[in-house]
């Protein structure tokens, strides 16, 4: 029986020494200490033996078994542990591989300065309407007082749709959707894309972007025009701004007004940007004219208002020297990159 103990002990090393995966320890366990297990024979023998044998024989037996009990679970531990190793081996992931930068995209320099001029403008109490592109004859020209064959139309190349209507050329029609849907008093700006059919150069685009602003009440003055163009220019450009006023010619308006502000690089020295005058042609503007007060529904006899189209592309370029509009809206990424 000693022997027995030594070949199986002996037999239980070599296979636990090449046992490489759970079952080859399960398979080896089993045919060991299981039910027909060769220790577990050993043991059942026990009981044939003379009294005394029994008790140091069982006791070698026993500590056996648990010698191998301990020697499989400390099998079966390292083995669950290898392969964690080699998991974690197969599975790595560098998280320190640089991805490379993510483009984040940036608001166009025109729409950067139109959500400025708004804040500005809704500050000092002013609606802002969204109107539509394309428009009726009736609300770009008639209700503007340019009546069909009006000379004034030439000043403005319309893209005309087959079914009659047009792109609006100008911003202006929201002086008078504006007037009929809110009613006086209002104070209204109106920003949006406007569409000359033009052909471009440095300075023209056959679509680009104004912003109508508008205010009536009872006697709205020239004064109150002036007033708010000087503060809505003193903040868009940070300091306070010097103004004027020359006649302008706009059906819609009467009188009608170019303001110009000082030359913004000579301050009115006289140099290239500002043709040598000193003075910026910025903001058309003036007096809504009678008629069209009227054709908002507007008593001209109880109430007077002053209107504004500004150019906001235009804007942009005198802020930042831009030479030539095509570069706002030629979707160059090298261009707009550099307005972050
Ligand atoms: N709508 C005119 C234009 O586009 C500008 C303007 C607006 C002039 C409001 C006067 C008053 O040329």
């Amino acid at each position: 029986m000693k022997e027995d103990l030594a070949a199986i002990q002996a037999e239980f090393a070599t296979a636990l020494r090449s046992a490489g995966s759970e079952k080859d320890l399960t398979d080896l366990k089993a045919r060991v200490l299981g039910r027909k297990g060769s220790l577990t024979a050993v043991l059942k023998e026990l009981g044939s033996l003379p009294p005394e044998d029994r008790q140091t024989y069982g006791k070698r037996v026993n500590e056996l078994k648990v010698h191998m009990e301990e020697a499989l679970d400390a099998a079966l531990r390292a083995l669950a542990e290898r392969e964690l190793e080699a998991r974690l081996e197969a599975e790595w992931v560098d998280i320190s591989l640089d991805a490379g930068r993510r483009e984040v995209g940036n608001l166009h320099p025109t729409t950067q300065i139109q959500h400025e001029i708004e804040d500005i403008f809704t500050s000092m109490g002013f609606d802002i309407l969204d109107e539509p592109h394309v428009e009726t004859d009736e609300y770009n020209f008639e209700a503007l007082n340019i009546p069909k064959d009006h000379p004034a139309r030439d000043m403005q190349d319309t893209f005309y749709l087959e079914d009659g209507n047009l792109l609006r050329t100008h911003t202006s029609p929201i002086q008078v959707r504006g007037m009929k849907r809110l009613g006086p008093p209002l104070k209204i700006i109106g920003p949006g894309k406007v569409f000359r059919s033009e052909r471009t150069d440095a300075s023209h685009e056959f679509a680009f972007h104004q912003l109508e602003g508008m205010m009536v009440d009872r006697d709205i003055k020239v004064a109150h025009l002036i007033y708010f163009m000087k503060l809505f220019l003193s903040k868009v450009f940070g300091r306070e701004e010097e103004v004027r006023l020359r006649p302008g010619y706009f059906p819609f308006v009467e009188p009608g007004f170019e303001l110009d502000i000082r030359c913004l690089l000579c301050r009115g020295k006289g140099c290239p940007v500002c043709k040598q005058v000193g003075w910026l042609e910025l903001v058309p503007c003036g007096m809504v004219h009678p008629n069209v007060l009227r054709a908002g529904g507007i008593d001209p006899e109880a109430y007077s208002g002053f209107a504004f189209g500004l150019g906001l592309d235009r804007l942009v370029m005198m802020r930042y020297g831009i030479e030539d509009i095509r570069h706002l809206h030629g979707a160059d990424l090298r261009f707009l990159r550099q307005f972050r």
